[in-house]
């Protein structure tokens, strides 16, 4: 990789007690990563866990880093997508890490999307009974969502992330170059979760996101333009902030999930495929929430206009007729709304706003209310 560094990198302070670590923020730092890793841990050997995808761009320019600062490592690559998060790929990374003399006070590598951080970051957390691990998180989603706050895991036949744990990692290593080999949806799909964190929290963030959004998917390159690393850094901030509040979910945690339960149900209608991506469902699920806000009165209309007309300005979907392949049955998406992982005894819960930056849990709401919305937005009203 030929990045150069740019500027000096951001650093977020995700502050858990003893289980505190820095979220290291900025353009080309893989290479300055074996360093980071040798003053963290003296001595600790590593095994890298990516995908084959990633290992493509990434995996050569991790082990060189790692090798000029003397750090021992071995590489475990498993195949591109959800599969790999499952019983017996997790099996496999389990028995490589041990094959590979991975030890307590040894590392784990998680190199690339939250596929292969939910699956390396679990396999840590039970190797050994526990080994360290640190993210270097390689897609936008990741960097600032799945890579920040130790939730791990690998996917039931009941369905996803049912099975895994809370684990921490040491550090996460947030490199803005490996975005440039995103291709352009993805970015953008992962750029939903970035306005979440202006929506559901900081007005300020969002409105700055509104003036400077082409900046941040641009990135900086050579021109020294650090906009994507503060918008990376912002989220990060956001997402450590509530995650020191509230680790384990039993409250506050929630809001992150604004736009997820709407979106999750269009996500699941289009059977978790390339049709909809997560960041994409979240988007339309987000503009789903603003708007259900206002039929409820809590916000003016013109409030939801605005947060819906950012994400339509760059390029997400916000109405379920943007989704390709046809619409689901309003039965199926009330359906689907019921069966989320949030649901507690028998009453979803929603994350609703009073304002642009100001969301909060809802567990009350009327299920015919949200059917009666659900019947108007698929007939496009
Ligand atoms: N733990 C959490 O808090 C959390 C939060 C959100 C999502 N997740 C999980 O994350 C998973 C989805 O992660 P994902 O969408 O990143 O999927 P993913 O890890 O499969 O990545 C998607 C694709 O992007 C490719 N890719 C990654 N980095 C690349 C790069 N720099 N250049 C080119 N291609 C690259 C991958 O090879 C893959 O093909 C889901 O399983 C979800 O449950 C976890
Ligand atoms: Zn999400």
């Amino acid at each position: 990789m030929t990045a150069v560094l740019s500027a000096d990198p951001t650093i977020v302070e995700a502050a858990l007690g003893a289980r505190s670590y820095e979220i290291v923020i900025g353009r080309g730092l893989i290479g300055s990563l074996g360093f980071r890793i040798a003053a963290l841990r003296p001595g600790a050997k590593t095994a890298i866990v990516t995908d084959e995808n990633v290992a493509r761009h990434h995996l050569a320019a991790v082990e060189a880093a790692l090798a000029e600062a003397g750090v021992a490592t071995s590489r475990i690559i498993v195949p591109v997508g959800e599969g790999s998060k499952s019983f017996r790929p997790f099996e496999q990374v389990c028995e490589a890490l041990v094959a590979a003399r991975i030890e307590r006070g040894d590392l784990v590598i998680a190199l690339g999307g939250g596929v292969i951080g939910d699956l390396a970051g679990f396999a840590a957390s039970v190797v050994r009974r526990g080994i360290d691990y640190v993210q270097v998180p390689t897609r936008l989603l990741a960097q600032v969502d799945s890579s920040v706050g130790g939730k791990t895991a690998i996917n039931s036949a009941h369905g996803k992330n049912l099975i895994g744990a809370f684990h921490q990692p040491i550090l996460v290593l947030a490199d803005t170059a490996t975005l440039d080999t995103l291709p352009a949806r993805q970015f953008r799909a992962g750029y939903a979760e970035v306005a979440k964190y202006g929506l559901l929290g900081d007005a300020a963030f969002f409105f700055w996101l509104e003036a400077n959004w082409s900046r941040v998917f641009k990135g900086g390159n050579a021109r020294g333009d650090l906009a994507r690393e503060h918008a990376i850094a912002v989220s990060c901030r956001a997402k450590a902030a509530i995650v020191a509040r509230d680790e384990r979910e039993t409250g506050e945690r929630a809001l992150l999930n604004l736009g997820h339960t709407f979106g999750h149900a269009l996500e699941a209608a289009c059977g978790f495929s390339d049709r909809l991506l997560h960041g994409e469902a979240v988007a339309a699920g987000m503009a789903l929430a603003f708007e259900f806000s206002a039929r409820l009165g809590l916000i003016p209309i013109s409030e939801a206009d605005r947060a819906i007309r950012h994400l339509a300005e760059v390029g997400l979907p916000t109405r379920p007729q943007d989704i390709p392949g046809g619409l689901p049955t309003l039965d199926r998406l009330m359906e689907l709304i019921a069966q989320d992982k949030k649901v507690k005894r028998g009453m979803p819960t929603f994350i609703l706003v009073r304002g642009i930056g100001a969301a909060f849990v809802e567990s009350g709401v009327d299920q015919a209310q949200v059917r009666a919305f659900l019947s108007d937005k698929l007939a496009g009203q």
